[in-house]
C-alpha cells in the first residue's frame, strides 16, 4: 500500500506527466483519501488488474486544438494563445463505469478526456463527463457514496446503505435518477468540467469558470428502437468509422461564474444563462491504431494545468491524487 506521493510522483513521471503537475495534484495529506476513493471504486465494480479503477472501458484517438482569439483574454496558458500553430491533442472516449465490459448500451455518463501537448513540450490535461453536475459536493462525500453503493446489493436490508444516502442528498438522488439518453456517437454528445477552474490572463485579470464542449455535429441520441440494434461495443465502432469519413469537432466553452455561484460545490450546475467564452475548437482527426496499447500508458488528470489555470474547487486535487493511485496499481499489474 503506498503511504506517500513519492513512489507514485516518480512512477507518473516515467510514464507521461511533469514532476510539478503530479506535485500539485497529489498533496501527502491527501494520499490516504485517495487510497480510500480507489479502493471503494472496487469495492462496486471488483478490481480488474491492469485496468483504471473507474471509466476502464474507452478508446484512444488523435488530433488538433485551435485557441480562439478572446481565449488569450481568459488566460495566459500557452495552448489558449492564438499566435501559435495548432496544438496536437490526444482524446479518450470512455464510458462512466468502472467494469470493463460494461455494453455501450447502458444507461450511464460517458467521459472525455483530453490531453494537449504544448510547443515547449509540457502537457495539460481536461476530463470531462457528459453530465452537468456531480453526485455530491466533495471528495470525502463521493468515498461515502460509492461505499453505500458497495453496501447495498440484492441482499442488503431495507433500506439499503445507497436508499438512505440518496435520501440525505438530494443532489446525489438527482444525478442516480436524471435521464441520461443514449447517444448516436461520443460525438455527438456534450460535456461538462463539473470542477470550476481559475484562469489569470497576461494582465492579471482572473476569470473563474468551468468548461463545456458542446460537438459540432449537433446533439443526437437514439431511440429506443434503434437502441435495440446497437451491439455492446458501438460507441468505439462509430467513433473509429466516423474519423475515417471525417474530423469530429467540439467548441471548447468557459461557462463564466457569477458571485452568486459556488465554486467549490460540483454538485450544484449553474445556470444556463452565464455567460459563455468560446476557447477554441477541438478537431478529432484519427483513431489511435492500438487503443489499447496506447490507452496503458496515458494518464489524463483534471489538476494537470499550466501557468494561467488553476483548480478553484477543492475536489480537482483530491480527484488527481485518485487517478495516480489507479495508475500506479494498473501500471504494477502489466
Ligand atoms: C472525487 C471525485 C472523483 C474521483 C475520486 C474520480 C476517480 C477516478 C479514477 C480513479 C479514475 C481512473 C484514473 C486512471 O486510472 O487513469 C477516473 C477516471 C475518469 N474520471 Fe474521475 N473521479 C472523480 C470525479 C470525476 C469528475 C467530476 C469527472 C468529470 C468532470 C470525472 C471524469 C473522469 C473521466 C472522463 C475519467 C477517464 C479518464 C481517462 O480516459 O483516462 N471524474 N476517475
Amino acid at each position: 500500500m503506498w503511504r506517500s506521493c513519492a513512489p507514485l510522483t516518480i512512477l507518473a513521471v516515467v510514464l507521461v506527466t511533469p514532476l510539478s503537475v503530479v506535485a500539485q495534484g497529489c498533496p501527502t495529506s491527501q494520499t490516504s483519501l485517495a487510497e480510500q476513493l480507489v479502493n471503494a471504486f472496487n469495492g462496486v465494480f471488483g478490481v480488474h488488474p491492469g485496468m483504471r479503477a473507474n471509466h476502464p472501458k474507452g478508446v484512444v484517438l488523435e488530433g488538433t486544438f485551435i485557441p480562439t482569439a478572446e481565449a488569450a483574454s481568459v488566460s495566459k496558458a500557452a495552448h489558449l494563445q492564438k499566435k501559435q500553430a495548432s496544438i496536437p491533442v490526444t482524446v479518450r472516449f470512455s464510458a462512466g463505469s468502472g467494469q470493463p465490459n460494461v455494453p455501450d448500451t447502458s444507461q450511464m455518463p460517458r467521459g472525455m478526456a483530453v490531453k494537449f501537448s504544448l510547443p515547449d513540450g509540457s502537457k495539460t490535461d481536461l476530463v470531462v463527463l457528459s453530465f452537468n453536475g456531480f453526485p455530491v459536493a466533495t471528495a470525502e462525500e463521493f468515498r461515502d457514496f460509492l461505499l453505500a453503493v458497495g453496501a447495498s446489493g440484492p441482499d442488503a436490508p431495507k433500506p439499503t446503505a445507497i436508499e438512505k444516502f440518496l435520501e440525505a442528498h438530494p443532489a446525489a438522488k438527482h444525478f442516480v435518477e436524471s435521464p441520461k439518453p443514449q447517444p448516436v456517437s461520443y460525438a455527438t454528445l456534450p460535456y461538462f468540467g463539473i470542477n470550476a477552474f481559475k484562469f489569470t490572463n497576461a494582465k492579471g485579470a482572473v476569470t473563474v469558470g468551468r468548461y463545456q464542449l458542446r460537438p459540432m455535429a449537433g446533439e443526437h441520441f437514439l431511440t429506443q428502437e434503434q437502441l435495440a440494434t446497437m451491439g455492446p461495443d458501438y460507441l468505439s465502432s462509430e467513433i473509429r468509422k466516423r474519423v475515417r469519413r471525417g474530423p469530429a469537432q467540439f467548441k471548447l466553452l468557459l461557462q463564466v461564474a457569477e458571485k452568486a455561484d459556488k465554486i467549490d460545490d460540483p454538485s450544484i450546475a449553474w445556470p444556463d444563462s452565464r455567460k459563455q467564452i468560446e476557447l477554441g475548437t477541438i478537431t478529432i482527426t484519427k483513431a489511435v491504431a492500438d487503443s489499447q496499447a496506447a490507452e496503458k500508458n496515458l494518464l489524463f488528470m483534471p489538476g494537470a494545468l499550466v501557468p494561467g489555470i488553476e483548480a478553484a474547487d477543492p475536489m480537482i486535487a483530491a480527484r488527481s491524487a485518485s487517478y495516480i493511485v489507479s495508475l500506479s496499481r494498473r501500471a504494477q499489474a502489466q
